[in-house]
């Protein structure tokens, strides 16, 4: 079998708010191998979004480890951690997280603008991407002047631009309908096919969880 690409070991995130702790992410262990498509589901406030950000390195945890291609990163530096995100990872938010002031095309080109040994063209990777996300008719608009399906839409396309190997996203098809899901569900098998990206998939939706490989359940911070 291939090195798994995530590998979870024991991992805890709690919270705590004056006397009361969350255990958001309670002792789960899994991994997944590269060019996988796996779907967290679960409830809302079961910990896939604390899960995934803990993943991701935006979060510290509180026990256990993760380790990302073989690299260990809950003990990391916050600078080493930066590197890691920015050369393996493409992070889609369940809010967008999009730049206010540029158009949808210059928030695509943005980060392959920053990364350090850049593979694309900048404006025409963007164009390409918008495109096959059926938004080439809005490359010049700002996140306001679109709906929040082609925000979600501009927000994949970012996070697809440096070609990451691994794609986090949090609800990517949460504000689409059947059709502009199906949209973002074969761009992202299609990344998977062409370049074996592997895509985790934090989503409410069976009809979605059902399109990837597998399902990892949540209930209450545990792995049911
Ligand atoms: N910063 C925080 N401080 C305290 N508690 C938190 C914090 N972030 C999350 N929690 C709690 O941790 C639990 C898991 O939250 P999380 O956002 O991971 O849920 P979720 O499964 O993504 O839910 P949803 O489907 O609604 O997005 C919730 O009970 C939440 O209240
Ligand atoms: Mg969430």
């Amino acid at each position: 079998m291939d090195k798994p690409i995530i590998e979870v070991r024991n991992l805890v995130k709690q919270f705590s708010l004056g006397s009361q702790v969350v255990n958001a992410v309670d002792d789960v262990s899994f991994t997944i191998q590269a060019g996988e498509i796996v779907s967290i589901v679960g409830p809302s406030g079961s910990g896939k979004s604390t899960l995934l950000g803990l993943i991701g390195g935006l979060d510290t945890a509180t026990a256990g480890t993760i380790a990302i291609d073989g690299i260990e990163i809950s003990q990391m530096k916050e600078k080493e951690l930066t590197r890691i995100r920015n050369e393996k990872i493409g992070f889609v938010f369940q809010f967008f997280n999009l730049i206010p002031t540029l158009t949808a095309l210059e928030n695509v080109a943005l980060p392959i603008q920053f990364a350090r040994t850049p593979q694309f063209n900048p404006t025409q990777r963007s164009q390409e991407l918008l495109t096959r996300l059926e938004l080439d008719d809005r490359l010049y608009h700002r996140p306001q002047q679109l709906s929040g399906g082609q925000q979600q839409r501009v927000a994949i396309a970012r996070a697809l631009a440096n070609n990451p190997p691994l794609l986090l996203t949090d609800e990517p098809t949460g504000n689409l309908n059947t059709e502009a899901g199906e949209l973002v569900m074969s761009t992202l098998r299609r990344a998977r096919d062409d370049f074996g990206t592997t895509v985790v998939i934090v989503t409410h939706d069976p009809d979605i969880a059902a399109q990837t490989d597998r399902s990892l359940h949540l209930v209450d911070g545990r792995l049911v």
